[in-house]
C-alpha cells in the first residue's frame, strides 16, 4: 500500500502530466527504510536546514561541492515518509511567529521549471497540513489572494520576490507579515528588485524568517563553506574570490599554474546556472569565452540588473569524485545529506547520488561534470537511492566507494560542519 505522502506526489505528477508539465516522477524513487535517518546531539538553541552535497575523491577523501539552503530539493529520497520531517521542521522554526501573528503568509519558492515540482509541491502541501492541525491554513500560489488566517503560498522564485517588501528588516507579503520562507534565492531576486541590500556576504533584511535560519549567509557564501570544512574531517577545496572578470581570469590561470583544474561559481546561483569547469590546457581565448558564458547565462536565467547578485564569483579546486559504474562505462558523481538542525539534535538523512549524465573519460564537457542541471530532460535516470538501510550503505553507495567506515565518517563531518557553521554564524 502506498502511504499518504507518496499518493501526494503521484497526484502532483498526474496533475502535471495532464498540463504537460516536465518533471521528475518523484514518487517512484526507491526511500530507505525507518532507521536511514542518524539523529546525534548538537549544540543549538534554533532550528536551521541545510543539506550537504559530497563527493568521496579519488584519494578517499571527503570533499563538499556545496551546502545549500531551504531551495535544495530531492529530500524527500531520504527517507520513508519523504519530506514529512522537513515540512514539520520548518513549522516548529516558524511556530513563534505562527503564534504571534493572527493572519501570516509561509512562503515557498521554487526555481522555474525545475524538474523537482512534484516534490516541493507535495512538501508544499505537508506543511500546510502541519499548520492546519492547529488552525485555518490554505494552500494557494502567488495568483490567488491569501485569506484570513495562514495561506502557504507556493510559487517560483521571481513571482514571490515580485509580491514581497520589506519594513524595518521584516518581509511583507501583500502586506501579510512572512512567517517562513524556503528558498534562500528569493533574497538574491530581492536585491537584484532593490528591496534587499548587502553588506558582502550579508544580506540586510531578517535573515531568520528563512528556514535557513542564521545559516542563510553561509548558504550563498561557497568560499565561507570550505573554510568552516577545516578540521572537520571534510578536506577542503582550494578557492579564490572574485570581484570582476579579469580576476576571475587570473584566478583560473593561477589554478593552471599550481596544476589543478577549476570551477567557477557565481553567487547566488542555483541549477547549475552561472557554473563553468576549466581544465589545465584552456587556453585563454577558451578561459574568456567559458567567463563570459557565465556572466550570459546567468543574465538569460534570472531577471533584473543580474549584477547586482552574481558577484563575487568564486573558484573552486575542481574535486573528481570515484567512478561510478553505470554499465560498461563510470560517472561521477555527488550525494546529498539533509542535516535538519534543531534545539539539542541534528537529523542527517542521506538523500540520494546524483550521478552526471554523460560518462566521464577525462575531459570537462558539461554532462561528464555537472551533475545538476535544471531543464534536463527531467527523469531519474541519473538518481541513485535509498543509500542507507538499517544503518548501514546500500549497495548504491558502496559502488561510489563509500562502505560502513566511510559512512561513519561523513556522519561525522557532516555533524562537525553543521556545527562549526551554526557556532560562526551566531546572530548579531
Ligand atoms: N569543486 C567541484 N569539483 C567538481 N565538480 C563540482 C564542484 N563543484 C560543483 N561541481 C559539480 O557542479 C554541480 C553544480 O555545482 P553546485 O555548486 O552544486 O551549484 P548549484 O548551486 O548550481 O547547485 C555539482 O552538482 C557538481 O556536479
Ligand atoms: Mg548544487
Amino acid at each position: 500500500m502506498h502511504d499518504h505522502v507518496q499518493l501526494l506526489m503521484m497526484l502532483a505528477e498526474l496533475a502535471l502530466r495532464a498540463g504537460q508539465v516536465p518533471h521528475e516522477a518523484a514518487s517512484r524513487v526507491g526511500r530507505p527504510g525507518p532507521a536511514g535517518t542518524v539523529r546525534v546531539p548538537f549544540r543549538a538553541d534554533g532550528y536551521a536546514v541545510v543539506g550537504m552535497d559530497l563527493i568521496v575523491n579519488v584519494n578517499g577523501q571527503i570533499n563538499l561541492c556545496e551546502c545549500n539552503g531551504s531551495n535544495m530539493a530531492a529530500t524527500s529520497f531520504g527517507a520513508p515518509d519523504g519530506d514529512v520531517a522537513r515540512a514539520e521542521h520548518q513549522v516548529a522554526a516558524a511556530g513563534p511567529r505562527l503564534a504571534a501573528l493572527a493572519r501570516a503568509v509561509v512562503l515557498i519558492a521554487y526555481a522555474a521549471g525545475t524538474g523537482a515540482i512534484a516534490e516541493i509541491m507535495a512538501r508544499a502541501a505537508l506543511v500546510c497540513a502541519r499548520i492546519s492541525a492547529e488552525r485555518p491554513c490554505d494552500l494557494i500560489d502567488a495568483s490567488v489572494v491569501p485569506g484570513a488566517g495562514v495561506s502557504v503560498v507556493v510559487d517560483s522564485v521571481e513571482r514571490i520576490a515580485a509580491q514581497l517588501s520589506l519594513a524595518d528588516g521584516r518581509f511583507f507579503y501583500q502586506g501579510i507579515p512572512v512567517a517562513s520562507i524556503a528558498n534562500p534565492n528569493v533574497v538574491p531576486a530581492l536585491v537584484r528588485r532593490g528591496i534587499v541590500g548587502r553588506d558582502g556576504p550579508h544580506y540586510r533584511c531578517d535573515t531568520d524568517v528563512f528556514h535557513d535560519g542564521r545559516l542563510l549567509d553561509v548558504v550563498h557564501d561557497k568560499a565561507a563553506q570550505q573554510r568552516l570544512a577545516q578540521g572537520t574531517g571534510i578536506t577542503p577545496l582550494a578557492w579564490r574570490e572574485c570581484g570582476d572578470l579579469k580576476s576571475c581570469f587570473a584566478a583560473v590561470l593561477a589554478f593552471q599554474r599550481q596544476g589543478l583544474r577549476s570551477v567557477g561559481k557565481m553567487n547566488g546561483g542555483s541549477g547549475g546556472c552561472g557554473i563553468e569547469f576549466f581544465d589545465i590546457d584552456d587556453d585563454e581565448v577558451t578561459v574568456a569565452r567559458k567567463l563570459a558564458r557565465m556572466e550570459r547565462d546567468a543574465r538569460r536565467k534570472y531577471e533584473g540588473p543580474v549584477e547586482r547578485s552574481m558577484w563575487p564569483v568564486r573558484l573552486f579546486e575542481f574535486a573528481q569524485s570515484t567512478l561510478y559504474p553505470v554499465g560498461d562505462a563510470h560517472h561521477l558523481w555527488d550525494m546529498r545529506v539533509q542535516c535538519l538542525i534543531r534545539p539539542g539534535l541534528l537529523d542527517l538523512s542521506f538523500c540520494g547520488i546524483r550521478l552526471c549524465p554523460g560518462p566521464f573519460y577525462g575531459s570537462l564537457d558539461r554532462s561528464s561534470v555537472l551533475s545538476n542541471v535544471t531543464g534536463r530532460s527531467p527523469d531519474l535516470v541519473t538518481t541513485r537511492s535509498p543509500l542507507v538501510d538499517n544503518g548501514r550503505p546500500t549497495e548504491h553507495m558502496r559502488l561510489g566507494g563509500v562502505g560502513e567506515a566511510k559512512l561513519g565518517e561523513i556522519v561525522v563531518a557532516c555533524t562537525r560542519w553543521c556545527q562549526s557553521a551554526w557556532d560562526a554564524c551566531e546572530p548579531t
